[in-house]
């Protein structure tokens, strides 16, 4: 479902990603690790075509996401780090029209809509200006807009930052039903005890390059660690 093949940027003389080749498939919970500026947003942003790659290619369903980009996008979200908004509408009115660049068929919208919603504890807000919202209502409406057209690749830097616990639990079950149901979900996080506790594979970056790849299991042997997640990423980093 995801695949890069050499991937590499650079910014000026910094390589930010170097050389990655990854693969990851369909109904993967793939956790994407590394230490501050270790290139985990900028692949992220080459993943999701936002970036161009120096060198190498990135291919999402078999298509390289530079050339086949609208193709891709109709299938993929993406959750950034920093979530922007249009803060002059509101929450409901955001939705109705992330909903129509997806071409979901209007019936269903607004139920769908009021679906999300009420699911995230937002149906007392939707009709204020999104300008008014604290931070992690900002990122629900983000996490909404993310999943309401179904996509079969879910994108996510980040997830939980600013999220209570009642909403992180929401996010985490939603993720792990997801990635049952077929989906394929790449996230980057520092939250080592998240990674251990929902994703299959995890890999480990650290300034662009990779470090290990795997299981739980498969990084304990490769790190001749027998513990946490956070013992193995300190001793690999
Ligand atoms: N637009 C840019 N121009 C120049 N350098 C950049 C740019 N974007 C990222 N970099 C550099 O690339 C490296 C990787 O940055 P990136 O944001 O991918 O790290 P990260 O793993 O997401 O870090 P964090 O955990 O802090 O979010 C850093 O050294 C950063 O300074
Ligand atoms: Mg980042």
């Amino acid at each position: 479902m995801i695949e890069t093949l050499n991937l590499t940027k650079k910014f000026g003389t910094k390589i930010a990603v170097n050389k990655l080749n990854l693969d990851v498939g369909k109904g993967e919970l793939f956790g994407f690790l590394g230490p501050n500026a270790a290139g985990k947003t900028t692949t992220i942003k080459l993943l999701t075509g936002l970036l161009k790659p120096t060198e190498g290619l990135v291919k999402i369903f078999g298509y390289d996401i530079q050339k086949d980009y609208i193709k891709v996008k109709s299938r993929l979200s993406y959750i950034p780090d920093v979530p922007y908004l249009y803060e002059k509408l509101t929450a409901r009115e955001f939705l109705r029209f992330v909903s129509e660049i997806y071409l979901i068929d209007g019936k269903d919208t607004e139920k769908k809509i009021e679906g999300f919603l009420e699911f995230f504890s937002l149906r007392e807000y939707e009709n204020i200006l999104i300008e008014e919202y604290s931070h992690g209502m900002h990122q629900k409406v983000v996490i909404i807009a993310a999943l309401i057209h179904n996509p079969d690749i879910i994108i996510v830097d980040e997830p939980m930052v600013g999220l209570d616990p009642k909403t992180t639990k929401l996010v985490k079950d939603i993720f792990k039903n997801s990635s049952k149901n077929g989906k394929t979900i790449f996230m980057s996080t520092h939250t080592l005890s998240l990674a251990e506790e929902i994703c299959g594979r995890i890999c480990i970056i650290d300034n662009g390059n990779l470090i290990a790849i795997g299981t739980l299991e498969e990084l304990r042997k490769k790190s001749g660690i027998d513990g946490r997640l956070e013992e193995i990423f300190l001793k690999l980093t």
